[in-house]
C-alpha cells in the first residue's frame, strides 16, 4: 500500500510520521511545493525507523507527482493555516486554488486513490476536492470530526479525572463554531456522561470544544497539528486495515439527515474503499435544529466557492 501526504507542513509531516510509525503501509510519499522541505522532512522521519522499528519508507518530493503514482490514499493538507483573528472561512479563496490544483495533479497519477481532505475551511475544501476529482463520494471525504471529538473527549477526561481511553462520543456538523457535540451519545465506559458531570460543566466543555481550534491558534499564533495529524492518520489506518471503524467524517450527504448536496460531519463506517455507510442517528428535535443551523452555515460557504472563479 502507498499513501501520499500533500503538504509537508505542520499537519502533513505529523500525519506522515504517525502513518509511518503505525507500520501499516509500504510507502509514504510526502509532497510540498517548497523546494527540499518534503525531502528533508521525509529523510528525517525515515531516520527514526531504526530507532522506532518500522519498515514504512518515507520519500519526499518537491511538487513531482510522478513519485505519488498509484497511491491508494492521498491526504491533502496543503494550504494556509489560520492566524489569530482569522476564521477558517477566511482561508477559502487561497486554499480552494491550492486544493483544486493538488487534487487534479494527484488524481491524474493515482486515478483509484481515496482522498482525505484536511485543508480549511474543511467542509468546503472537501467539496472542492470532490468537484475536482469527479469520483464517487465514498472516495472523497474530510477529516475534522475525529479531531473535534478528540478535543471533547480530552476535556471530559480531564474534568472527570478518568482515562481518555474510556470516553466515547460523537460530534456532528461543520468544522467550525456551529459543530454539534452530542451529550446524549457520550459515555464513559458505557455510563451516560450526564450521570457523571453537572450540566453547567458539560455545557462549558461543549463550548470549549466548539472553539478548540481557536484556543490553540491564540496560544501559538498558528493552528494545531499533533491531534489533526494523528486524526488523519487514524482514518488512513481504518482504510488500510479495512477496520470498519465508526468515525465522524465530513461526508457528502444525499438525503441523509434530510440534507442534500452538502459535505457535513456525520458518523460513517470507514474501511476498505473509503466510506462504506453513512450512519443515521435518531436525533431529537433540538439536535436536529443544531445540525440544521450548522448545515446552513456550511451551505453559505459552499455557495462562496460555487460563485468563485477558482483558477
Ligand atoms: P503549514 O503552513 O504548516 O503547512 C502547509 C503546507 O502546504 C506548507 O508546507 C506549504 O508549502 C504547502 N503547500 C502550499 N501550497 C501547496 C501546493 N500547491 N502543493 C503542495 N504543497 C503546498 O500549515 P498546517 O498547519 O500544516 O495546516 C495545513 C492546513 O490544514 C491548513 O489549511 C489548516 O487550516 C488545515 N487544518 C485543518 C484541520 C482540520 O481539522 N481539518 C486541523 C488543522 C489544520
Ligand atoms: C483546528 O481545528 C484550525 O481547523 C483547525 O485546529
Amino acid at each position: 500500500m502507498k499513501v501520499t501526504v500533500v503538504g509537508a507542513g505542520n499537519v502533513g509531516a505529523t500525519c506522515a510520521n504517525c502513518i509511518a510509525h503505525a507500520d501499516i503501509v509500504k510507502e509514504v510519499i510526502v509532497l510540498d511545493i517548497k523546494e527540499g522541505v518534503a525531502e528533508g522532512k521525509a529523510l528525517d522521519m525515515w531516520e527514526t525507523a531504526p530507532i522506532n522499528l518500522y519498515n514504512t519508507r518515507l520519500i519526499g518530493s518537491t511538487n513531482d507527482y510522478s513519485k505519488t503514482a498509484d497511491s491508494d490514499i492521498v491526504v491533502i493538507t496543503s494550504g494556509l493555516p489560520r492566524k489569530p483573528g482569522m476564521s477558517r472561512d477566511d482561508l477559502i479563496s487561497t486554499n480552494a486554488n491550492i486544493v483544486k490544483s493538488v487534487t487534479e495533479a494527484a488524481i491524474a497519477h493515482s486515478p483509484n486513490a481515496i482522498f482525505i481532505i484536511v485543508s480549511n475551511p474543511l467542509d468546503v475544501m472537501t467539496y472542492c476536492a470532490y468537484l475536482t476529482a469527479k469520483v464517487d463520494s465514498s472516495r472523497v471525504f474530510g477529516m475534522a470530526g475525529i479531531l473535534d471529538t478528540a478535543r471533547y473527549r480530552a476535556f471530559l477526561a480531564e474534568a472527570l479525572n478518568v482515562s481518555p481511553k474510556d470516553i466515547q462520543a460523537v460530534l456532528m456538523g461543520g468544522h467550525g463554531d456551529t459543530m454539534v457535540p452530542l451529550p446524549r451519545y457520550t459515555t464513559v465506559s458505557g455510563i451516560p456522561v450526564t450521570e457523571l458531570i453537572e450540566e453547567d460543566k458539560l455545557n462549558a466543555i461543549i463550548e470549549r470544544t466548539k472553539k478548540g481550534g481557536g484556543e490553540i491558534v491564540n496560544l501559538m499564533g498558528t493552528s494545531a497539528w499533533y491531534a489533526p495529524g494523528a486524526a488523519a492518520a487514524q482514518m488512513v489506518e481504518a482504510i488500510v486495515k479495512d477496520e470498519d471503524r465508526i468515525f465522524p467524517v465530513c461526508a457528502w450527504l444525499q438525503g441523509e439527515y434530510g440534507l442534500n448536496d452538502i459535505y457535513l460531519g456525520v458518523p460513517v463506517k470507514l474501511g476498505k474503499g473509503g466510506i462504506k455507510e453513512i450512519i443515521e442517528l435518531k436525533l431529537n428535535d433540538s439536535e436536529k435544529e443544531l445540525l440544521k443551523t450548522s448545515a446552513e452555515h456550511v451551505k453559505d460557504v459552499m455557495a462562496v466557492l460555487d460563485n468563485m472563479a477558482v483558477a
